[in-house]
C-alpha cells in the first residue's frame, strides 16, 4: 500500500531476485550434502521467510527445526550475551546442521549459535544467510552460503523488521530515514 511505500527509499532485491538466488543456493546445498542427512535450523523470527522458500527450493529430504535466541537488554547487541528463548525440538548429534538466517549484521547471533550447536556433537555445522553486512561485522562468522553482501544500511522486508514492522514485505528495501530518526 502507499502507506508502506512511503517508508521505503529503494528496493534492493525484488521477490524474483530473492527466489532466483535461493534457487542457486539450494542447488549448491543439494550438491554439497548429497547422500547426507541434513537438518536446517531457522533462527526465529527473521528467518521464517527464507526458511520457507529455501526449504521448498531444495529437491531432497530435509528436516526443519527452529531456534529463538535473544540478546540481553531488549534488542541491544552490545552486551554480547545471547540466551535461548526456544531450543531445537530435535537431537542433532551426528547430523549435518545448516543454520539459516536472513542477515548477518554484527555476527553476534550466528557466531554464538554456531558455537552452541557445535558443542552438541553434530557431524557438521554451517551457515546459510541471505544477506551479510561486511562493514558491520564484529564477531568472526564464516557463512558457507551467502545470498548477497550489502552496505551497512537499514534494510527491511522478507523477514527483516524495524520495530516489528515490514517483515511481511515481499521485497527487501532500504528504510527511509524519517521512519527511524
Ligand atoms: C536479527 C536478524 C538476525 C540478527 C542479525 O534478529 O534476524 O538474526 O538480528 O544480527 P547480528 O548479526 O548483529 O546478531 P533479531 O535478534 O533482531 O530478532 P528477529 O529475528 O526476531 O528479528
Ligand atoms: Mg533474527
Amino acid at each position: 500500500s502507499a502507506a508502506v511505500e512511503n517508508d521505503l527509499v529503494e528496493t534492493l532485491f525484488t521477490e524474483k531476485q530473492i527466489q532466483d538466488r535461493l534457487g542457486e543456493l539450494a542447488q549448491e546445498i543439494e550438491r554439497d550434502y548429497d547422500g547426507k542427512d541434513l537438518v536446517i535450523v531457522g533462527v526465529l523470527r527473521g528467518a521464517v521467510m527464507v526458511m520457507a522458500d529455501l526449504a521448498r527450493a531444495l529437491d531432497r529430504h530435509v528436516e526443519m527445526d527452529w531456534m529463538a535466541v535473544s540478546s540481553y537488554g531488549s534488542g541491544t547487541k552490545s552486551s554480547g550475551v545471547v540466551r535461548i528463548l526456544k531450543d531445537l525440538d530435535g537431537d542433532i548429534t551426528g547430523r549435518h546442521v545448516l543454520i539459516v538466517d536472513e542477515i548477518i549484521d554484527t555476527g553476534l547471533t550466528l557466531s554464538w549459535l554456531t558455537s552452541n550447536l557445535g558443542s552438541r556433537g553434530p557431524a557438521s555445522v554451517e551457515i546459510c544467510t541471505l544477506l551479510r553486512k561486511p562493514e558491520a561485522l564484529q564477531m568472526p562468522v564464516e557463512a558457507k552460503y551467502v545470498g548477497w553482501d550489502i552496505p551497512n544500511e537499514f534494510v527491511v522486508g522478507y523477514g527483516l523488521d524495524y520495530r516489528e514492522r515490514y517483515r511481511n514485505l515481499r521485497d527487501i528495501a532500504t528504510l527511509a530515514p524519517h521512519v527511524y530518526s
